[in-house]
């Protein structure tokens, strides 16, 4: 019987959760305790018949991800500690995947747990493992592959061309607005979804780029950075993504009233006084306007005016336009105004020298929440960008000093972080670590002692990334 897409990743969900379940009550009872025996049960019910019908099951783990059979599982908050256990598990064996040729009986299983089990305390856990459950010729194992320097730097060069094509876009339609000539809204949409391919599969990287806020362009990459932290936040909530594209085109654009005020205040390079504030705060308006004219009204055209139209309306429905009367703002608008805020205030501008470090940054928003943001839709992005949000300057307890530089989701203190400078001082060629990452006798190899503020230091992630 064929299954959708989504009924297969629940189901998924709850194999990797259930093998959880067996790894972890065989860790701490004996092997023939019947808890253990309950949980094995329990997993071969709901792997069995897949593998019947499949022909095969094969778990994978990859970075920070769980495949089953190439599809990859989102992790599901209501597991987060059983993912993160058999996470930590199968690095700590050099495990990346399983395969499962053949339906199960409770023997098989038992002697692959056991082989498991003792595998994490020989010196070379994953050869030993396979040649423990040698015997069993229907399950499979693979080493976990770790991900090279190479592959590092050939992932970033994808990364980087779609964030530059993406921003150099952006810049294309502003200014054909600004001149009124036509738009293609097309262009706009494989642009987008360029991004959500890219967000798929290197999320936290694409992230990582929106750390890049260039002062001259501010405008543009900003629509771009927009449109990619919209998307993540779309994506984590687990949207369609028709629906996700659709808030990456409308936070691509939510900005474009700007290109109707002069250019003297946009990059005016000091505080605003009264009179620039009064037409500055017509952008969102301006917006609304100038995309209902682009291209005739559709649902989608208006869905993006109104964007434009509520981005700085606050939860409260303070902010800008003032309301003559309240009115509610859309799912899209609130989801974009959290992005446009983050944004922004990590942002350096012409007329602010210091932009807030990213962590700070959530401090504040979350000061806010309820008042100026939605508050559950801002706990899912804090969560998103973690405890250490790309770009934090972090000291380690190696003595190293270094940029987050890829999120980890399941253990959100142990991020991937670019090592700027050695114990010494010294500035290396900013190579990338694993916080993850354990030693032979299991313990984390480094971890992050406390953040310190990159503008101090006059650091910024964005100058390594390019
Ligand atoms: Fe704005
Ligand atoms: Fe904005």
């Amino acid at each position: 019987m064929e299954i959708s897409d989504r009924e297969f990743t629940a189901q998924a969900k709850e194999m990797i959760n259930q093998l959880s379940i067996v790894l972890r009550n065989g860790h701490f009872h004996n092997i023939e305790n019947d808890a253990v025996l309950e949980a094995i049960i329990k997993l071969l019910d709901i792997i069995n018949p897949y593998i019947k019908t499949e022909g095969f099951l094969r778990i994978d783990l990859r970075g920070d991800f769980f495949y089953v059979n190439e599809m990859r599982i989102r992790y599901p908050l209501e597991y987060l500690l059983n993912f993160d256990f058999i996470t930590n598990e199968f690095r700590k064996r050099d495990l990346g995947s399983v395969s499962f040729l053949l339906p199960l009986e409770i023997k098989d299983m038992k002697i692959f747990l056991d082989a498991f089990i003792k595998a994490v305390q020989s010196g070379m856990p994953f050869d030993e493992m396979e040649e423990w459950i040698s015997d069993i010729t229907h399950i499979k194992i693979d080493k976990l592959k770790k991900i090279t320097q190479d592959e590092e730097l050939d992932k970033r060069q994808i990364v980087k061309k779609t964030y530059f094509g993406a921003v150099s876009f952006a810049k294309g339609i502003m200014k054909s607005i600004s001149a009124g000539e036509k738009i293609n809204i097309k262009k706009a949409k494989r642009i987008v979804e360029s991004m959500v391919d890219a967000l798929l599969s290197e999320e936290q990287l694409l992230i990582g780029m929106t750390s890049i806020k260039d002062y001259d362009d501010y405008t543009y990459h900003h629509s771009v950075n927009v449109s990619i932290l919209s998307i993540a936040i779309g994506q984590r909530l687990g949207l369609k993504r028709k629906h996700i594209t659709a808030i990456g085109i409308a936070a691509l654009f939510h900005d474009i009233g700007k290109t109707e005020i002069p250019k003297e205040i946009l990059n005016k390079p000091s505080e605003l006084n009264a009179g620039e504030w009064e037409i500055m705060r017509e952008h969102p308006f301006r917006g609304a306007i100038s995309i209902l004219r682009l291209k005739g009204i559709d649902k989608a055209a208006i869905m993006n005016a109104i964007v434009s139209f509520q981005h700085h309306i606050n939860y409260d429905l303070s902010g800008y336009p003032i309301l003559q009367q309240p009115m509610d703002l859309t799912f899209y608008s609130r989801i974009i105004s959290i992005a446009d805020r983050y944004d922004a205030m990590t942002a350096s501008r012409v007329y602010k020298t210091m932009p807030m470090s990213p962590a700070k940054t959530l401090g504040f928003m979350m000061e806010k929440s309820g008042i100026d943001l939605d508050p559950v839709l801002l706990k899912f992005f804090v969560n998103m960008v973690g405890s250490y949000p790309v770009g934090t300057l972090v000291l380690l307890d190696t003595g190293e000093m270094g940029l987050v530089y890829e999120g980890n989701h399941i253990m959100s203190d142990r991020p991937r972080v670019m090592i700027i400078a050695d114990s010494q001082g010294d500035t290396g060629n900013g190579f990338v670590v694993d916080l993850a990452d354990r030693d032979s006798s299991g313990g984390f190899v480094r971890s992050v002692v406390k953040t310190l503020d990159a503008q101090e230091y006059g650091l910024s992630l964005a100058e390594y990334l390019l």
